[in-house]
């Protein structure tokens, strides 16, 4: 397991970051139990810092989130780690409490706003019974403060849409209503899970420039799951990329997209489109990534890498810090030593 989430960390810091998750590893029960859905995750979110999960579909983003937020799906079991909030075990807390930390100290935002929000609820009652709930409100003042938010978070009228249900309002409007949800009690972390990905372009951008707001106004961290390379390169201070349950490289965000380390990252930024000729051929990741549970033995991304095929990488691979702030999950090591395989991988081009 590593422990060397203290890479992530200020050096001349002495406070633990807000969120470290350290060794995350979650198994699957039942009939075929499946080990290692998720194996060895370690990352930090610092107060007020932005930290983006990318990685395609099935890598274990959601996953993890959840595992923060303490909802792991029934079956799902923490085989070893831990994820501590401002110096508290999540892990070891008890549901009461861990209740309390979802509605106090960790808002989430999700990719469908129904999944959050009580569609039998005016979305006002919504908002003020958290803060009834979790910071002894009484019904008045958390109905006022309900407002607020909801004004805060761009909803027209809010006043008069205090009285509304969630199915009155639009895409968009949901969204936000979500959001002001999220942050009805002044969380310092804001967990959000494609936040974006079902709105159209214009509301995406202000649903950003809405979240960008509250990190600057109220220091809110904000861990975001997403598949815009673009919105991580725009909003995110770091990076921490998954492939098939595993971290495979954590970094700044000028770095990741300066200089990709693990043949994962380069692939995914490589399949990103470019401004520029339309015409340009794109590199993709030949495969797929596997079903959980059923990885290869050594290195998860072997099957699929460029410059799998050596024997280092046919051993389980180990995170490794390549600079500060800095680790890669990868057989080339700290330098990007290139595996000598004749006839390596290459990928293949996509019309
Ligand atoms: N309830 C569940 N039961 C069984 N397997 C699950 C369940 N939820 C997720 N998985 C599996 O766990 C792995 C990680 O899934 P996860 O949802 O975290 O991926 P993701 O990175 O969020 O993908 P996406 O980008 O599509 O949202 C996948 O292999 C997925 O099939
Ligand atoms: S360990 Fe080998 S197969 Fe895995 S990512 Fe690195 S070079 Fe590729
Ligand atoms: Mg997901």
């Amino acid at each position: 397991m590593s422990s060397d989430t203290g890479l992530d960390a200020d050096p001349t810091a002495t406070a633990e970051p807000l969120l470290v998750v350290d060794g995350l590893t979650i198994d699957l029960a039942g009939e075929v139990a499946q080990r290692g859905i998720l194996a060895d995750v370690s990352f930090t979110v610092a107060h007020g810092e932005s930290v983006a999960l990318i990685g395609e579909s099935g890598c274990g983003k959601t996953m993890t989130a959840m595992a923060v937020l303490g909802l792991l799906p029934r079956g799902f079991t923490v085989a070893a780690g831990q994820i501590r909030l401002d110096g508290r075990d999540l892990l070891t807390s008890s549901q009461r409490q861990l209740r309390a930390v979802r509605g106090r100290s960790i808002g989430a935002v999700f990719q469908e706003p129904m999944s959050s929000l009580d569609p039998t609820m005016r979305v006002g009652d919504q908002i003020a019974e958290a803060r009834r709930l979790h910071l002894g409100e009484s019904r008045r003042t958390a109905l006022a403060r309900a407002v607020e938010l909801l004004d805060r978070v761009g909803i027209a009228n809010a006043a008069r849409r205090l009285h509304s249900y969630p199915h009155e309002l639009s895409g968009g409007m949901q969204q936000r209503a979500m959001i002001a949800s999220a942050i009805a009690c002044d969380p310092a972390l804001v967990l959000a899970d494609e936040p974006t990905t079902a709105l159209d372009v214009t509301i995406q951008a202000e649903i950003l420039e809405l979240l960008r707001e509250l990190r600057r106004e109220q220091g809110i961290a904000v861990l975001l799951v997403t598949h815009d390379l673009g919105v991580v390169a725009d909003f995110c201070d770091r990076v921490v990329a998954m492939y098939a349950g595993t971290v495979v490289e954590r970094a700044g965000v000028d770095e990741l997209f300066a200089d990709p380390r693990h043949p994962y990252t380069r692939a995914l930024l490589d399949a990103v489109p470019q401004a520029g000729d339309p015409r340009t051929i794109l590199p993709v990741i030949p495969g797929r990534v596997p079903a959980a549970g059923r990885f290869p033995g050594g290195c998860r991304f072997e099957p699929r890498c460029a410059h799998g095929g050596d024997p280092r990488c046919l051993a389980p691979q180990h995170e490794t810090a390549v600079a500060a702030r800095r680790t890669i999950r990868c057989a080339r090591g700290a330098d990007g030593d290139a595996v000598a395989v004749p006839g390596a991988r290459g990928l293949t081009a996509a019309p």
